[in-house]
């Protein structure tokens, strides 16, 4: 019924649908966010047009993308990146709202502003564990043992790669997730305000 198969440029607009439909701590966000890009101009596209080998989808007996798993080997290299070539354009689309109070700001204007100011993930996390990855399934494919599919594809291309480990961040108030990725086990390395990073070492 569903089939596991490296994502296609053809998927992105899948890709944006899926992050968005899983986007408020795994549930729907689709009400939250008046422009429904915005999330996956952040979480989902610079995955597949930066790190293509790396993107692995599910695809349903119709032909419908239901989940991915997105990944990159080097995220200190897929940040400059980014810096270059893909927040550019999104900043002339979305004024940064740095002006407005953090508690003030809507749901599109905290992703806009993650646009004009990008986290960076610490240089001690990425020496043990350079890669990070996303992983979405929308609900009528979760829970039958596809996450874990998805994730062991990406994690043997990983390794095949030579990464020596992978991180992840994932919301706070996410635990299905986070029971998920400690039973594969992923060991939680921090929390900060609102998420948690897992690590795992692939060597
Ligand atoms: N606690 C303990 N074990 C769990 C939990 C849990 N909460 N959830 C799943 N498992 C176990 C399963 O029992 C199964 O065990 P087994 O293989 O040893 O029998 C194993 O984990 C794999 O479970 P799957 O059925 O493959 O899990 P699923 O297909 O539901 O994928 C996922 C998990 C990715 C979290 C999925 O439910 C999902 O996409 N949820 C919505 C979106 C989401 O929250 N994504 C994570 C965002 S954070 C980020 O991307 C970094």
């Amino acid at each position: 019924m569903f089939t596991l198969r490296p994502a296609r440029e053809t998927d992105r607009a899948a890709l944006y649908r899926i992050c968005l439909e899983t986007g408020a701590s795994g549930q729907d966000a689709t009400h939250l966010y008046a422009d429904p890009l915005i999330l996956g101009h952040v979480y989902a596209g610079p995955y597949l047009t930066y790190a293509p080998e790396f993107a692995f989808v599910l695809e349903q007996a119709g032909g419908e993308v239901a989940g991915y798993v997105l990944g990159v080997p080097d995220t200190a290299a897929f940040e400059a990146t980014l810096d270059r070539e893909w927040w550019p354009p999104l900043r002339e689309l979305y004024p940064d709202p740095a002006g407005i109070p953090h508690a003030e700001r809507t749901p599109d204007q905290r992703i806009a502003h993650l646009i004009h100011h990008p986290p960076r993930a610490p240089q001690d996390l990425l020496s043990v564990y350079p890669a990070h990855l996303h992983i979405d399934l929308l609900p009528d494919a979760q829970g039958g043992g596809r996450g874990r599919a998805l994730m062991t594809t990406l994690l043997d291309a990983l390794r095949e790669a030579g990464v020596a480990g992978v991180h992840l961040g994932v919301g706070e108030g996410n635990t299905r997730a986070q029971g998920f990725y400690r039973h594969l086990g992923f060991q939680e390395l921090g929390r900060a305000p609102g998420s948690v990073t897992f690590g795992l070492p692939l060597t």
